[in-house]
């Protein structure tokens, strides 16, 4: 309980900030006390310029006064996504701060970024970058500039898509994330379109309904999500603007994604799918001529295997398979170069890129493909793959991608047959 004094000084420190409304309170103990997890209670406010009904005002000061006696007294009222009052319960002092420029750029590790901690701070906030008083701490800051990078790798593949058709609220740019997992990605994906004010519409699949439900109620609580995912449920098949997640494999995708989404999809997303999901996510990309693929591979298991199996003659030296290290480290790469083969082979420009900067994990490598002739036909028996066949048949290795792309060859009809 505060005692009389403290809680006066208080309620004068809360009061003269909040006739114009606010976003929310954010009722914290100071670091260092309240245990190892950040003791900390979140109040939503009326809203940004909304004037407070006096309950809404009793409402946040009682609720202040009660946080304040649990020792929660480092209080902030987040008036909106660049000023904040801090107030100091036990003293009743309180301190305006904005997010000025200099501050902003600070929080940017001093240079601009694609997510800037003011005009994002709502997806910073829900992917759990930012504070809910709207601080970044500095165990944050290092993923905050990841997210950040992401953004940017994304933006040159909205340009090249939207020069190839013009998009708007009738015709949103389609996106489908494979194997979507928490589907930060797509949540960044989206944030950039918004601040382009693109139209997206975006279906993410996982076997696993945990991280599927999680995102649905992410997309809700950021207020992205699709009708479908809402309470009210549109007619199937209907390609409403928003994101939506559901539990599929990627096959189930395959066949249902064009429907969900009101078209082939211009861009699919296949971010550390495990193993021979990449091989999935790219045969699927590559078999509905999608225009636009960003594909960061995971752990592989299949071609190491093979090689362990495989002449070692045949290879470029035969160290590479011999020893254990070596033949992982050479079957990383050699199941990501036939990848990027495979691609060009099918129609696609491929660039390799470092997908999270600075870092050094044997997963971070992003492969980028842009479809040549973005709006032409599908014809399977276009794909020049047996040059490449024939050099995996010398290593002795029968990667699941070209065995993929063989039965899609295989089952599609030659012209005039
Ligand atoms: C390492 S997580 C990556 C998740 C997410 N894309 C990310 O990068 O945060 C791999 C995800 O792939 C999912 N997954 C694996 N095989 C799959 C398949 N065939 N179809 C759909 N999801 C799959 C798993 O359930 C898991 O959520």
């Amino acid at each position: 309980m505060l005692d009389k004094g403290k809680l006066q000084r208080l309620q004068r420190a809360l009061k003269p900030h909040l006739a114009h409304g606010w976003e929310r309170a954010v009722f914290a103990a100071p670091q260092g006390e309240g245990g190892n997890a950040r003791a900390e209670r979140v109040l939503a406010g009326p809203g940004v310029g909304v004037a407070p009904s006096a309950a809404q005002v009793d409402a946040l000061l009682a609720a202040a006064a009660e946080a304040a006696g649990a020792g929660l007294w480092k209080q902030t009222l987040v008036l909106d996504a660049r000023r904040r009052v801090q107030v100091d319960a036990r003293h009743g002092r309180a301190t305006t701060r904005t997010l000025d420029e200099d501050t902003a750029l600070k929080v940017m590790g001093g240079k601009e970024r694609a997510l800037r901690p003011d005009t994002s701070a709502a997806l910073l906030r829900e992917i759990g970058i930012m504070n809910a008083d709207g601080s970044i701490s500095a165990t944050h800051a290092r993923k905050y500039k990841q997210i950040s990078h992401l953004a940017t790798l994304c933006e040159p593949v909205i340009d090249r898509l939207a020069a190839t058709r013009t998009l708007g609220p009738a015709a949103p740019l389609r996106a489908l994330d494979l194997a979507c997992g928490n589907a930060y990605l797509s949540f960044v994906l989206a944030e950039v379109l918004r601040l382009r004010g693109v139209p997206l519409r975006l279906h993410g699949v996982d076997v696993r309904a945990d991280v599927v439900a999680r995102s649905i109620d992410r997309a809700r609580a950021l207020g992205l999500a699709a009708p479908e995912d809402e309470a009210a449920t549109p007619g199937a098949g209907d390609a409403v603007v928003g994101l939506s997640f559901a539990q599929a494999d990627i096959a189930g995708a395959a066949r249902t994604a064009p429907a969900r989404l009101g078209g082939v999809p211009d861009l699919v997303l296949a971010l550390h799918a495990c193993d021979t999901a990449t091989d999935e996510a790219i045969a699927l990309a590559i078999e509905l001529g999608v225009p636009a693929l960003l594909s960061v591979p995971c752990c592989q298991a299949e071609l190491a295997a093979q090689l362990a199996r495989a002449s070692a003659a045949a290879q470029p030296l035969a160290a590479m398979v011999e020893h254990g290290l070596l033949r992982r480290a050479y079957a990383d790469v050699l199941t990501d170069s036939l990848r990027v083969a495979a691609l060009e082979a099918c129609g696609y420009d491929v660039t390799v890129l470092e997908f999270v900067g600075g870092e050094h994990t044997p997963k971070n490598l992003l492969i980028k493909g842009h479809r040549r002739h973005p709006r032409a036909p599908v014809d399977p028996h276009r794909w020049r793959l047996g040059p490449l066949r024939a050099r995996c048949e010398a290593l002795g290795v029968q990667p699941d991608l070209l065995r993929r792309l063989a039965a899609i060859q295989a089952a599609s009809p030659r012209a005039g047959e």
